[in-house]
């Protein structure tokens, strides 16, 4: 087989850069380890920002998007047992966001990629790169381009030599649950001395909570009755009577990590979206970072078809690594501002309280938020 676009990885990532190389005539190949099943019950993001959606309207993708995502105009900040101030996007910025489930987004994109009859290749076993060519155990795809979309723990990071590699792990993850019960009105981040929590949505009867937990942390340890305790616990008392509780449908642990690969490229291999960097959630860039570095690829990749030119696509990495650096440094803030380390000195937990004390009392200091949880413009 023969393609001019090889991705490996049907993540948003993959999926999204295989639809709008379609739209401008370029063809691919999507090759993925896992079952299209198992790639739709991963439970991850939320919060797409207003350039995300833009990117999927632009390329009508946004359809159901714009029937159900939830449109929200800021997020809460809640500690010290107060009822917290809000990070008003709206009023800074003249922009909003959306709650909408990454995989509700995974739905949208197999649903388009099936409509025009796309070549996806599920459950290949050891897939590997040999130079612009996709190989795995039952099949190969020879390519002009390689797109390594294949999130944190794929292949085609290691075919970049001679990278760069920045790394912050954090001494906590986030164990996350999901139930049918109708959301608090708004996202809030809460910080609290048992540890962070966070409220968000999915729709109007899907409620996600998550609280920080330590890395040893086992599932098991954590029943329904426990968790929502904790989450009671740990946010304001108006703020926890109005949570509603029920059984957990998904629950799950994720550790928190910065990382970010540099440079994105190599030759005729580029990545995209997790393959390249990670953020910790605290922000929800992730799947938006993995968005825009679609965006421009996918546009770089046109202009190299429709001109000969490799001059845009030889700036990618340069071009996506500034938005990347953007958001790995506000998720690092947000991480750093609202959780409790376990090595904190007396120092640094003065410190970090008075910073919390400096945002809610400065309009600029919250406007300067707003405009890094907005996003930048692509
Ligand atoms: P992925 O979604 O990881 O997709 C990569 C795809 O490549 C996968 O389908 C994988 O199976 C496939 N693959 C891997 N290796 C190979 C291989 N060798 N060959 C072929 N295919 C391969 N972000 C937020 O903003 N908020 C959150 O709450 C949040 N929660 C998260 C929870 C977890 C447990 C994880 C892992 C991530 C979370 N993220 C969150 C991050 C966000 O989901 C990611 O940034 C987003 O999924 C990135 O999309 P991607 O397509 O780059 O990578
Ligand atoms: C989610 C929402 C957030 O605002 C965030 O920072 C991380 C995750 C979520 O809904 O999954």
């Amino acid at each position: 087989m023969r393609t001019q676009v090889g991705i490996v990885g049907a993540g948003p990532a993959g999926l999204l850069l295989a639809e709008i190389l379609h739209r401008h005539g370029v063809e691919s190949v999507v090759v993925e380890r896992q079952s299209r099943e198992h790639v739709l019950s991963r439970i991850r993001a939320g919060v797409l920002e207003p350039t995300t959606v833009d990117v999927l309207r632009e390329n009508g993708l946004a359809g159901r998007l714009d029937r159900e995502g939830h449109v929200h105009d800021g997020v809460r900040i809640v500690w010290a047992g107060r009822e917290g101030f809000l990070i008003d996007i709206h009023r800074h910025c003249g922009k909003r966001f959306v709650a909408y489930g990454q995989t509700n987004l995974q739905e949208d994109l197999f649903a388009a990629a099936d409509r025009r009859g796309a070549a996806i290749i599920t459950e290949a076993a050891d897939v590997r790169l040999e130079g612009t060519s996709m190989v795995w155990k039952n099949g190969r795809v020879d390519c002009d381009f390689i797109a390594g979309c294949d999130g944190f723990h794929g292949v085609s990071r290691s075919s970049i030599p001679a990278k760069g590699e920045y790394e912050k792990v954090y001494p906590f993850g986030w164990l996350g649950i999901l139930s049918e019960t109708p959301p608090l009105r708004e996202i809030a981040y809460c910080h609290s001395p048992r540890g962070f929590a966070l409220a968000s949505q999915r729709s109007p009867m899907l409620s996600r909570y998550y609280i920080q937990v330590p890395l040893d942390t086992r599932i098991e340890d954590w029943p329904d009755e426990r968790f929502w305790k904790e989450i009671k616990a740990r946010f304001p008392r108006e703020w926890a009577d109005a949570i509603v509780t029920g059984p957990s449908i998904e629950k799950s642990i994720a550790p928190l990590r910065s990382y970010v690969a540099e440079p994105m490229s190599h030759g005729r291999l580029f990545l995209a979206g997790d393959a390249a960097h990670i953020v910790p959630p605290t922000g929800a860039k992730g799947l938006n970072l993995a968005v825009s570095d679609v965006y421009y690829l996918a546009r770089e990749l046109a202009e190299h078809y429709r001109t000969g030119s490799m001059a845009l696509l030889d700036a990618y990495s340069e071009t996506a690594l500034r938005r990347v650096w953007a958001a790995v440094r506000v998720s690092w803030y947000l991480t750093t501002l609202l959780h409790r380390f376990p090595d904190a000195s007396p120092f640094d937990q003065r410190a970090q309280e008075y910073e919390l004390e400096y945002l809610e009392s400065s309009e600029r200091a919250q406007a300067a938020l707003a405009e890094q949880y907005a996003g930048l413009p692509l």
